[in-house]
């Protein structure tokens, strides 16, 4: 996974709002640019296993909240955003990304790294036969969302996108990695 999460936090800057921050295993890839994450994880545990990265951390690291869906920040007030296997998870996507919109400044940008729907008919249809029991056993992990229609329609622009299979089974590891960015 290392090579993914370099790659996605290439060009974060200033104060970045990280949701589903988890157990912090991008911390490590923060770019220098980077003055203070924002984080908003609800899970208790992952808070927990991510305190020893943030003590380590060389950027100031911030819990602001529980709930992508309701982000308890100002209205653009962050240079810009990251997620990683989150928008699968966020029960009402379209919120959360609504909710992004509204936190970041204009022109800013939403660096994203997700498993989501495969491009191939067979992989698709067991994501659609597998979904509702990864649902159940991954914490509401969808396996068919596709994150880049999901941005277009929450009025994101895609600068640059990528997407291919990762290595492990394949409904589990078709990858989009790419950076969004919130209109002028
Ligand atoms: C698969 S984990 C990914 C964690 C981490 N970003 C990573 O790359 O390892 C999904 C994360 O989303 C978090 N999550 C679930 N619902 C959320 C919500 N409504 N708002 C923000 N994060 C949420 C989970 O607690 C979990 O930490």
């Amino acid at each position: 996974m290392e090579p993914w999460r370099a790659q996605v936090t290439t060009g974060l800057t200033g104060r970045v709002v990280e949701i589903g921050f988890g157990s912090g295993l991008n911390v490590e890839h923060y770019p220098s640019e980077v003055e203070v994450v924002l984080a908003v994880e609800p899970a208790a545990t992952a808070r927990r296993l991510a305190e020893g990265r943030i003590a380590a951390a060389s950027v100031p690291i911030v819990h602001v909240g529980m709930d992508g869906q309701a982000i308890p920040l100002d209205d653009a007030s962050c240079d810009s955003a990251l997620a990683t296997f989150t928008l699968c998870t966020i029960p009402n996507v379209h919120r959360a990304l609504k909710e992004l919109k509204r936190v970041l400044r204009p022109g800013s940008s939403f660096h994203f790294l997700e498993h989501g729907l495969s491009p191939d008919a067979s992989v698709a249809r067991w994501q659609r036969r597998l979904d509702p029991i990864q649902g159940r056993l991954a914490d509401g992990c969808h396996l068919t969302r596709e994150p880049l229609a999901l941005l277009r329609d929450a009025g994101f622009v895609i600068q640059w996108s990528e997407q291919r299979y990762a290595r492990g089974p394949k409904p589990w590891s078709y990858f989009t990695v790419g950076v969004a960015m919130t209109p002028t």
